[in-house]
């Protein structure tokens, strides 16, 4: 489904992803673990199309979309859920849940929302509120919302266990493999390479922009590098 060839990126001197390769088929839960400033969101965003590359390919169902732009990406089928959420926090839960359609022509909006909601019970209590006063978890479930609202076939989600409470983390995580189960294609960047490991089929580590080992992601929970520099072991 997604294909990348030796990509590379850079802020002005600094290298920020250096001949990257990877590939993600159908259906396949995915993973990228790195430590802080290793490149992550870099790549997440020049799959989205908000991010320059300086060379290489990355092929969406056989096309090389490295150099369009980042709504036609989303036209496409590829959405993103930034680091920090990305809400409207003035907009009641149930306006961002609608943003989330907004490229799409069909009818089946409200039907889709309804579907959110069974998901997520919470969000159907809230709906009304601001999406600011909502807890971190909640935030977090309106966002994975809103970019199932898009009816995508490549869901990249950044670091969404970030600044939550490890029960929130884990319905948050219950939710991403439901979807996925479900036929979503999942693209997920974490720190908490535990975590990560433990609920996707195969993943990647970067260090430094490089991808420096993959496979999958049960081995990798008991490879002994990966245990002392991402599992505390
Ligand atoms: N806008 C920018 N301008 C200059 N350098 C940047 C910019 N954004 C990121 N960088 C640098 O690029 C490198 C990769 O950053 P990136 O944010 O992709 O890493 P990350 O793996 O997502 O880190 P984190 O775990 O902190 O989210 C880092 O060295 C970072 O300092
Ligand atoms: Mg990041």
């Amino acid at each position: 489904m997604l294909k990348i060839e030796n990509l590379s990126c850079n802020y002005r001197q600094i290298i920020a992803l250096s001949d990257v390769s990877l590939h993600i088929n159908r259906g396949e839960i995915v993973s990228l673990i790195g430590a802080n400033g290793a490149g992550k969101t870099t790549l997440l965003r020049a799959i989205s199309g908000l991010q320059n590359t300086k060379k290489g390919k990355i092929y969406f169902e056989g096309s090389d979309i490295a150099k369009l732009e980042s709504h036609d990406i989303a036209k496409l089928g590829i959405v993103q859920i930034p680091e920090g959420r990305g809400l409207f926090s003035i907009l009641s839960v149930e306006e961002n849940l609608r943003l989330g359609a907004y490229i799409r022509s069909d009818k089946d909006v409200q039907n889709d929302i309804e579907k959110i909601y069974i998901q997520f019970p919470i969000l159907k209590e809230k709906r009304k509120e601001y999406a600011g006063t909502l807890s971190g978890g909640q935030q977090q479930m309106v966002a994975v919302g809103r970019a199932l609202m898009s009816r995508p076939k490549l869901l990249l989600l950044d670091e969404p266990s970030m600044g939550l409470a490890p029960i929130v983390v884990e319905e948050i995580f219950r939710a991403i493999k439901e979807l996925r189960d479900k036929g979503t294609t999942i693209f997920i960047v974490e720190q908490n390479a535990f975590l990560a490991l433990s609920i996707t089929d195969r993943a990647y580590v970067l260090e430094n922009g490089k991808i420096v080992m993959s496979g999958n992601s049960n081995e990798l929970l008991r490879d002994e590098r990966v245990k002392e520099a991402y599992l505390g072991a």
